[in-house]
């Protein structure tokens, strides 16, 4: 069976940063609150008339030119979103069309914040069967568009941008994504949801005028799902594989709020210096955070680094992939 391997990173992020201060402008906020209570110093903004496509296409393009690799060697293109740019047509297949890649199909994964997780490890399934070559995930948001700015728990939280890996058979045992354990449960819907705009409740003057198309979330339950799920699978996948804190040389965890993720550090006992943050600067992308800190951190990886990605999101999702760095 082919390994499925890590061979490139890439993350984007827009130009315009919304730092603490701004949001003082904005609302009864302040920065002390803000860094204190989630970690957060700014977040990005995504212009006007750009999306999750455009982040999509910036990453593809960057990865094939780090990589070297013929854009029509691409076989399929899994984006990551909650946010696409439109609920009808997916970004997936505009972001191959936009990116030159001449033989590739694609698809869009909704698993909220757990979607890169889940679309990696959907992706390697691909990759070990031999059905595919060359894969591209991608996890994107543009959740700017989906905040109200009146809401001061949730609009703190959320920016945009986003990233993605090239994943590639090889043979190279031992390496690459090893193992996952992915979980759901659905009676979290309510606590983090865009009430309006989908099939269920179309847009209508009444709905928009209540702020229902934006993100609410009940802040406070999801911290604590968010901090047993994401200790809770990463304990199985260790256990399921032999692995002791030791082993791990990098914990890459959703960047959704850094109490959440000093709690699960703190309920597995890992040091802090072996978990990936970057959440200060970019605040919660949701799909996003994952291959944001992998982009950041790239050079610090080294080969047969053991990594555990782990994620929790809107659902509830949830889950932790186990790999080995491959370069
Ligand atoms: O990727 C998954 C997506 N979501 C999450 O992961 C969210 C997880 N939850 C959280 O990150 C935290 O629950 C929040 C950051 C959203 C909120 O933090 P908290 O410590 O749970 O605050 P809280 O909502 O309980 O509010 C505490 C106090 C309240 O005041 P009182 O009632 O104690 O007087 C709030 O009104 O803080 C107040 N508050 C604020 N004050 C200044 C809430 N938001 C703000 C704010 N600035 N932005």
């Amino acid at each position: 069976m082919n390994q499925a391997i890590i061979t490139a990173v890439s993350g984007y992020v827009p130009e315009e940063i919304l730092s603490n201060q701004d949001l003082e402008k904005m609302m009864e906020t302040n920065d002390e609150w803000i860094t204190s209570r989630t970690g957060i110093k700014e977040r990005r903004v995504m212009p006007e008339g750009q999306a999750v496509t455009h982040i999509g296409i910036q990453t593809v393009k960057d990865i094939l030119a780090k990589s070297n690799t013929d854009p029509a060697s691409i076989d399929l293109v899994i984006c990551a979103t909650c946010t696409g740019d439109y609920s009808l047509p997916d970004c997936a297949n505009s972001i191959c069309y936009q990116s030159g890649l001449s033989k590739a199909f694609g698809f869009d994964v909704n698993a909220a914040c757990s979607g890169f997780v889940f679309s990696l490890h959907t992706a390697a399934q691909f990759i070990k069967t031999g059905a595919y070559k060359k894969i591209i995930v991608i996890g994107a948001e543009k959740l700017t568009s989906f905040m109200n700015y009146e809401d001061r728990t949730t609009s703190i939280i959320f920016g945009d941008g986003g990233g993605g890996v090239l994943l590639e058979a090889a043979e190279m045992e031992g390496y690459g994504v090893i193992d996952a354990e992915l979980a759901g449960d659905g009676s979290g819907k309510d606590m983090l949801r865009i009430d309006a705009g989908g099939s269920l409740n179309p847009l209508t003057p009444e709905n928009i005028g209540e702020r229902r198309h934006y993100v609410s979330q009940d802040g406070k339950k999801i911290f604590k799902r968010a901090v047993s799920g994401m200790s809770t699978s990463m304990s199985a996948v260790m256990k399921r594989n032999g692995l002791v804190n030791d082993d791990l040389a990098w914990v890459v965890p959703h960047q959704a709020n850094l109490r959440i993720i000093s709690s699960v550090a703190n309920q597995l006992d890992f040091p802090m210096d072996r978990v990936m943050v970057n959440i200060e600067k970019y605040g919660n992308t949701s799909a996003g955070t994952i291959p944001l800190c992998l982009w950041e951190y790239e050079s610090q990886l080294k080969k047969g680094d053991n990594v555990m990605l782990t994620a929790f999101g809107g659902g509830f999702t949830w889950g932790s992939l186990y790999l080995k760095w491959a370069y």
